[in-house]
C-alpha cells in the first residue's frame, strides 16, 4: 500500500482527526479511499496513544457525496457484490471500533457518505449538512449497509421514504429523526462539540466504552440483512436502468428509467 492520498490523518491530544480529502469530487469515496480507510482502522486498534476518532470531509461543501460514481458505473453482478461487501466490511470495522468514532458531517452527506456517517458512533452536523440516499436515481440501492442502518436509526417508514424518493433532508430534520446527535452553525463549532464529547468519554473506563460499543451493536446486529443488501445491490447492476442512471449522472443529464 502506498502513502495515503485521499485521507488526511492527524493526531492531536489523543484524537485522530481523519479528513476525506477529495474536495473537487465532493469527497466521493473511491475504492482507494476505502482501502486507505481500512488501513487506518486496522492500525488504530494497536495504537495506544489514540483514544478517539473524529472523521470529517475536506472543505465546506461536502462530508462525502457518495461512492465514486465514475468507478461504480461499470460494475457487473459479481464485482458489485464484492464492492458492497468490501464497503460493508470497512464500515463494520468502524462501527465495531472500541474507541469512539464521531462523524462531523459538513455539507452533502449522501449515499456512501450517509452510510459512512451512520457507521460512526455519533454524528454532529453543520447547519448546511444535507443527508440522503440518492442511489435510486442511479438505478441502484445503498450497498454499504445503508438499507440496514438507516432503517434502524430512523425507523421503517422514514427509511423507505428517503431511499425510495432519493430526497435530501436538512440537518435539523435529520436531528429530529435521530440521524444526527447535534447541529451547529459552523464546522469549527461542530468539531468543538465532538471534542467536548470525546473529552467526557475519556474520563470514563475505556474497557466499559468498548463493551458499550459491542452491546449496542448486538442490538442492531442484522447479518442476514446486510447479505440481502449486497445480493440486491449486485442484482441492480444487471439492469439497463443502472447503466442509464450512472451514464446520465456522468453525462450531466436526467435519467430515463425503463424498468428493465
Ligand atoms: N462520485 C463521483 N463524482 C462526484 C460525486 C460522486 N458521488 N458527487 C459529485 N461528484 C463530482 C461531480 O461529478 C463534479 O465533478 P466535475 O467537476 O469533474 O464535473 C464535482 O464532484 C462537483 O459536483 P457537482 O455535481 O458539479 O456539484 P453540485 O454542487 O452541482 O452538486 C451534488 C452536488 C452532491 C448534489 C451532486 O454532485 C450529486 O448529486 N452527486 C452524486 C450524489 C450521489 O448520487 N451519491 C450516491 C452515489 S452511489
Amino acid at each position: 500500500m502506498t502513502e495515503p492520498v485521499n485521507i488526511i490523518s492527524e493526531e492531536n491530544n489523543g484524537i485522530l482527526y481523519l479528513t476525506i480529502n477529495r474536495e473537487d469530487k465532493m469527497n466521493a469515496l473511491s475504492f482507494s479511499t476505502l482501502e486507505e480507510l481500512k488501513l487506518v482502522f486496522e492500525q488504530l486498534m494497536d495504537n495506544k496513544s489514540i483514544k478517539a476518532v473524529i472523521l470529517t470531509g475536506a472543505g465546506e461543501k461536502a462530508f462525502v457525496a457518495g461512492a465514486d460514481i465514475t468507478e461504480i458505473a461499470s460494475l457487473n453482478e459479481v464485482n458489485a457484490r464484492k464492492f458492497a461487501e468490501f464497503g460493508q466490511e470497512i464500515f463494520a470495522m468502524i462501527e465495531n471500533c472500541h474507541k469512539p468514532v464521531l462523524a462531523v458531517t459538513n455539507g452533502y452527506t449522501l449515499g456512501g457518505g450517509c452510510e459512512l456517517a451512520m457507521a460512526c458512533h455519533m454524528r454532529i452536523a453543520t447547519a448546511n449538512a444535507k443527508f440522503g440516499q440518492p442511489e435510486v436515481n442511479l438505478g441502484i440501492i445503498p450497498g454499504y449497509g445503508g438499507t440496514q442502518r438507516l432503517t434502524l436509526l430512523v425507523g421503517r417508514g422514514k427509511a423507505n421514504e428517503l431511499m425510495m424518493t432519493g430526497d435530501m433532508i436538512g440537518a435539523e430534520e435529520a436531528k429530529s429523526l435521530g440521524l444526527v446527535n447535534h447541529v451547529f452553525p459552523t464546522k469549527e463549532e461542530a468539531i468543538a462539540c465532538a471534542e467536548a464529547i470525546v473529552e467526557k468519554i475519556r474520563s470514563k473506563a475505556p474497557l466499559a466504552i468498548g463493551m458499550i460499543v459491542d452491546c449496542v451493536n448486538a442490538v442492531f446486529s442484522q447479518e442476514n440483512g446486510y447479505q440481502t443488501e449486497a445480493n440486491s445491490f449486485a442484482r441492480c447492476v444487471k439492469s439497463g436502468d443502472y447503466k442509464e442512471g450512472t451514464s446520465a449522472f456522468l453525462e450531466k443529464r436526467k435519467p430515463i428509467f425503463r424498468g428493465e
